[in-house]
């Protein structure tokens, strides 16, 4: 078949990564005989310096017409870069939020998964990593914090700034629904992560996930209260399964669950809206200070190009393939530096992606 694909190769490692993760996806479209049809697309930092905007209508619009976006990393030095003097609605970060909002991407999945080969790089006790854990977070992406009313201005002489924490019950109920079928998928767990103690939105999350639960006997449900969740994750991180929660608690947790695989490097993600259009992106960041070396960990990426496969365009088997690839690849003991221990053998970014390949 022939897919229509989106490339955001952004800033910092971005551009590195992204190429890897396209040397793989050809290498798929070969063997299994499909057409990989990429059109560039531009976002952030590399926007803001071609048309002094992080994104424009136009990018936008020749999103929309493709089936999946396979996306870098965005941003730069928040101290140094000169995007960080623009006011900021045009710095780099506010396109991300931008493009997920207009492609109206409200589920964003992230995997956190321990590989056995790699357990000695996950910084918890070893009697919590033997367990082992992979877990799903199910971060809601277009509303609450990010996308409530903000200011900030003088009241009564003083400066203050205000941000508005809201949900509505059907912007909670396609959340959770997404959570639930996910589960039926995994482990048939769900854990609803919120502050149910303080927050009316918390309350409200509860209530609509408790009435949706209904709805999927054979999943079972557990409410936890995020401050919990962030202990619960270093204590005992085997016994989550799909982590459903608002926007900013799934920035922070989605965060701590990446830490604890002993490398951010590794971890994929999915961006959903309600059809089979979807952004993958890895869940890492741009670091700015290694761009352009070469020693970027490309995995993440290439996860997130497999993710694209399964849930855009249903290719189970290609996205098998390439999971199956990097595991095998790490069996090997093939290492960028990020993961690299002794007795392993280091490789950089672009050999990571050949070798990748070469095991399709
Ligand atoms: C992420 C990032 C973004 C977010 C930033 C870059 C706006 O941290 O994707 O987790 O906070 O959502
Ligand atoms: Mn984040």
């Amino acid at each position: 078949m022939e897919l229509k694909i989106g490339v955001i190769k952004g800033d910092g490692i971005g551009p590195e990564i992204v190429e890897e993760a396209m040397k793989v996806l050809d290498k798929v479209a070969d063997k299994y005989g499909h057409k990989m049809n990429y059109t560039q697309l531009l976002l952030g930092g590399a926007s803001i310096d071609a048309t002094g905007e992080p994104l424009t209508d136009e990018t936008i619009a020749k999103a929309k017409e493709q089936e999946a976006i396979l996306m870098g990393s965005i941003g730069g030095d928040t101290t140094k870069s000169p995007w960080y003097k623009l006011e900021p609605s045009l710095r780099p970060e506010a396109g991300l939020l931008k493009i997920r909002k207009s492609l109206n991407l409200f589920a964003n999945l992230r995997p956190a998964y321990l590989y056995d080969v790699l357990s000695d790089a996950c910084p918890l006790k070893e009697s919590v990593a033997k367990q082992g854990f992979d877990m799903l977070i199910m971060r809601e992406l277009t509303g609450g914090l990010y996308f409530g009313e903000r200011h900030t201005s003088m009241v009564d002489g003083v400066k203050t700034a205000v941000d508005t924490l809201s949900y509505n019950e059907n912007e909670i109920r396609r959340i959770a629904i997404k959570a639930f079928d996910i589960a039926r998928k995994r482990n048939n767990k769900v854990i609803s992560v919120d502050k149910a103690n303080v927050l009316d939105s918390s309350r409200l999350w509860r209530e609509v996930v408790n009435e949706v639960a209904k709805n999927y006997p054979d999943v079972t449900l557990e409410h936890m209260l995020v401050d919990n969740c962030a202990m619960q994750l270093v204590k005992n991180p085997a016994q989550f399964d799909v982590v459903l929660t608002e926007n900013m608690f799934g920035d922070i947790l989605s965060d701590e669950a990446s830490m604890i695989t002993g490398s951010i490097g590794m971890l994929s993600s999915a961006s959903l809206n309600d059809t089979k259009f979807g952004l993958y992106e890895p869940s890492h960041g741009s670091a700015p200070d290694i761009a352009g070396q070469g020693i970027a960990n490309p995995i993440a990426t290439i996860l997130s190009a497999a993710m694209m496969l399964r849930y855009s365009f249903d290719l189970d088997e290609e996205a098998n393939s390439i999971e199956k690839a990097v595991k095998t690849v790490l069996d090997e003991g093939y290492r960028t530096v990020d993961i690299y221990s002794e007795g392993t053998e280091k490789v950089n970014c672009s050999k990571m992606g050949d070798l990748i390949a070469e095991r399709i």
